[in-house]
């Protein structure tokens, strides 16, 4: 049985993943500041208390969960938080949160877990990126930046890896409807201007827990916005003065 860890567990599309992970009869460690302390949920799943901003929490988590005997297979690198502000809007403290969560918490849990994996030759990392590490927008700057380098550290580490026999997929979804939006932009303003492309948290956890059985090196949601993003990187210039006030709706 793969024993499968997912980092913010406890609300969206983590939540979620969690759910539909544990009907296909996976192991799973649900891993979020909001567990209080490890809590066995059943025999194959368990909460466990862990924050992204303390390192020295993280690498304590990987050693304990090892040593109960449940190392992973798969780790789910989902937390992950948003502010929506200009970039002379966002503050120090604000920007450093989101790099801390978004890619130096989620380093610090990678490079734990690799040693594991290499031990076993074997295993798979999935990165929670977004669309917005493919293609940056307005009042995103800090958060588009912090998914860019999930996806530039996951490609990176998915050539290291390969040797070992583990593999590495990106996620990438468009705007989801989960609290994420209201905590990015709690004037709700954002959300109302695309709700009608909200992606539905259920569709995107499918895809995901499919990745489990059939790793892929990328999946990008919707469609559209993958070619959106593939039109911007061959020709920026034009793309931007026709797509522009689709890249400035936060
Ligand atoms: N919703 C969207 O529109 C959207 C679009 C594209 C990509 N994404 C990405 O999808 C992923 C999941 O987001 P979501 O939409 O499900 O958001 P969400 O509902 O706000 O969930 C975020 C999760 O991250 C966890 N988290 C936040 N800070 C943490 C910390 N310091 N340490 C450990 N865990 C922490 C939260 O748990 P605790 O608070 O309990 O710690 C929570 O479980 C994120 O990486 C996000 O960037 C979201």
């Amino acid at each position: 049985m793969k024993t499968i860890w997912i980092t913010g567990a406890s609300s969206g599309l983590g939540a979620e993943i969690s759910k539909q992970a544990q009907s296909k009869g996976y192991r799973i460690v649900k891993l979020a500041r909001s567990f209080s302390t490890s809590k066995m949920e059943n025999q194959n799943i368990i909460s466990v208390h862990m924050d992204l901003l303390d390192e020295n929490q993280v690498m304590k988590t990987v050693k304990y969960l090892s040593e109960q005997g449940l190392a992973p297979d798969v780790v789910i690198n989902n937390a992950g938080i948003g502010i929506f502000k200009t970039a002379w809007d966002i503050n120090q403290q604000e920007a450093e949160q989101i790099f801390r969560v978004n890619v130096l918490g989620m380093m610090a849990l990678t490079g734990a877990v690799i040693p594991i994996m290499k031990e076993k030759q074997s295993g798979h990392i999935i990165q929670i990126g977004s669309q917005a590490g493919k293609l940056a927008t307005a009042k995103a700057s800090v958060y588009a930046a912090s998914k860019h380098a999930v996806i530039g550290y996951s490609n990176a580490i998915r050539l290291e890896l390969k040797p070992f026999g583990i593999a590495v997929s990106t996620v990438n979804p468009g705007p989801i409807a989960t609290p994420f939006l209201k905590q990015a932009d709690p004037s709700g303003s954002y959300e109302n201007s695309i709700k009608k492309w909200l992606l539905d948290p259920t569709k995107v956890a499918e895809r995901v827990v499919r990745l489990i059985e059939t790793p892929k090196r990328e999946v990008n949601l919707p469609w559209w916005m993958n070619v959106a993003a593939k039109a911007h990187a061959v020709a920026p210039h034009l793309f931007e003065s026709i797509a522009g006030p689709f890249l400035t709706k936060k």
